[in-house]
Order: structure tokens, then C-alpha cells, then sequence
């Protein structure tokens, strides 16, 4: 019932996706000059606050879009990213999606994603399996030779794009063949759903990848820190999320 209202809300804010006058965009920057916000991720975080907690009072919410954000350690917690590709966005390159988790006690509990030019919802909840438009999914059981890799280049963070790049030129080495979308929870939905073998990138926040990490998890597939450990939904780490048939011991090595 909750996820049905949920996917509902999440709908609406599609279609404000869609209709968006990307002309009137207001568009400003956010610490560094390649990192954007429109008054379209305002506005779609402003429609997830209100209606989400409508559902579900009593929950923290934290959006990407806000300065302060609640803890998720104890109750219920929505961690939200109301548009994760903003610069595609921007760029009317039609690869964004809106982005839902719901934790209980700091556990993820839901996972919603969904791509309003493909009309694609992604769900999941803890235990129940994923889907896509309602249907089961599951991550490839390829070998990464026979593979995509998926990857974000953390392009805010200057100090990370070398190792981004060394990193990507060895899973490079070991794919058919590399691809990004501008879009870390849309990647992690393309694993989930066996559309490619293995994503990363080297700094992310718990709204860029809560909902995606169980939604892959429900599907099969493992995701960890890029260095191993488990991920954090309290700050940002790094991201990597690998098919049931995927070692990627190398990117360590
Ligand atoms: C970004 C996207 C992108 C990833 C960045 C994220 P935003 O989110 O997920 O793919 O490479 O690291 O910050 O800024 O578009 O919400
Ligand atoms: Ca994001
Ligand atoms: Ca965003």
C-alpha cells in the first residue's frame, strides 16, 4: 500500500520532469561549478517532502537539496534525491530519474527509482525481491568479459578524478565496454536489472544510491564501498555494485 502511494507521488513529479520549462530553469551552482541545481530539483523535493510524509508522519526526511538533514539511526527516514542526473537535466539529455529509500532504524527498508522519459519504476523492498514495472528482475549472471561496466567519473571532486579514471581503464581493460549515464541511481538500476555487470564511483551521497543499492541487492547482485566494507547511509563513500558473477577484486588491486 505504502509503496503503491509512494510510486504515485513519484509519478507526479515526472511529469513536472517532463513539462519543465528548462529555459526558466534557474539554474545556479553548488561548491563547484559543475555542480548544478534547478528550481526543478527544488520544486520536486518540495512535492516528495510534503506528500511522502504525508503517508508516513512520523519519518526523518532527508533530501539532497536541504542544508540540515535528520538522522536516520532510529524509526523511519526517507533519504530522497528529487532529480539524481541534474546536469543531464540541464542538458535535456532525457538520462534522470527521482530517487525514494525508506530506512527502519537505519536499515534500508524501500527502494524506489524512477525514469520519467522511460516511463521505468524500479522497486524493491527488503526481503520481497525487485522489479521493473512490476516485474521480478535480476542482476546478469555474465562474466565481466562478457560484460558493460558502468561508472561515475565523481566529477565534483577534483581530487579523485585520476584514480576514477585508473580504475575505470581497468575495468575497461576487462569489459566488452564502458558506458555512463550522468546518473548513479539509474546505474544502479541498469545492474539490478542485468542490463550491465558492474558500476562504481568513488564518492557518493546516501541520496545518490540508497534506494539503487536495494533495489541491486533485491535482484541478486552484491554492492559494497569500492574498497570493501559495507556502505554508509549516514555520509557519503564510494559505490560499487557488481552482477552474481563478477569479481572485482582488481579494482583493488
Ligand atoms: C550525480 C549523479 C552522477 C554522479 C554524481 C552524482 P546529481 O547526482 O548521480 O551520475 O556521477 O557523483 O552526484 O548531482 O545529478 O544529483
Ligand atoms: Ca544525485
Ligand atoms: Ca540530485
Amino acid at each position: 500500500m505504502i509503496m503503491e502511494q509512494i510510486q504515485q507521488v513519484m509519478r507526479e513529479c515526472g511529469q513536472l520532469m517532463l513539462g519543465a520549462d528548462r529555459s526558466h530553469a534557474n539554474i545556479e551552482t553548488k561548491g563547484t561549478s559543475n555542480n548544478l541545481v534547478t528550481k526543478y530539483d527544488k520544486a520536486v523535493q518540495e512535492i516528495l517532502q510534503k506528500k511522502l510524509l504525508e503517508i508516513v508522519p512520523e519519518a526523518h526526511f532527508v533530501g539532497e537539496e536541504e542544508t540540515v538533514h535528520d538522522p536516520i539511526a532510529t524509526g523511519k527516514a526517507f533519504i530522497v534525491d528529487p532529480i539524481d542526473g541534474t546536469t543531464n537535466f540541464v542538458k535535456d539529455y532525457k538520462s534522470s530519474v527521482i530517487s525514494v529509500a525508506m530506512t527502519q532504524d537505519g536499515e534500508l527498508e524501500l527502494g524506489l527509482v524512477y525514469h520519467p522519459y522511460l516511463d521505468e519504476m524500479f522497486t524493491a523492498q527488503r526481503g520481497k525481491g525487485a522489479f521493473r514495472n512490476g516485474k521480478p528482475i535480476h542482476v546478469s549472471s555474465q562474466p565481466l568479459e562478457a560484460g558493460l561496466t558502468l561508472y561515475g567519473s565523481a566529477s565534483y571532486y577534483p581530487e579523485l578524478i585520476d584514480d576514477s579514471f585508473r580504475l575505470l581503464r581497468k575495468a575497461f581493460d576487462r569489459s566488452m565496454d564502458i558506458r555512463r549515464s550522468g546518473s548513479a541511481a539509474w546505474d544502479l538500476c541498469c545492474i539490478a536489472a542485468g542490463r550491465a555487470e558492474l558500476f562504481f564511483e568513488l564518492r557518493l551521497y546516501p541520496w545518490d544510491y540508497a534506494a539503487g543499492a536495494l533495489i541491486v541487492r533485491e535482484a541478486g547482485g552484491m554492492v559494497t564501498r569500492v574498497e570493501g566494507g559495507d556502505i554508509s547511509l549516514s555520509g557519503p563513500c564510494s559505490i560499487l555494485a557488481v552482477g552474481s558473477n563478477v569479481d572485482a577484486g582488481f579494482l583493488r588491486e
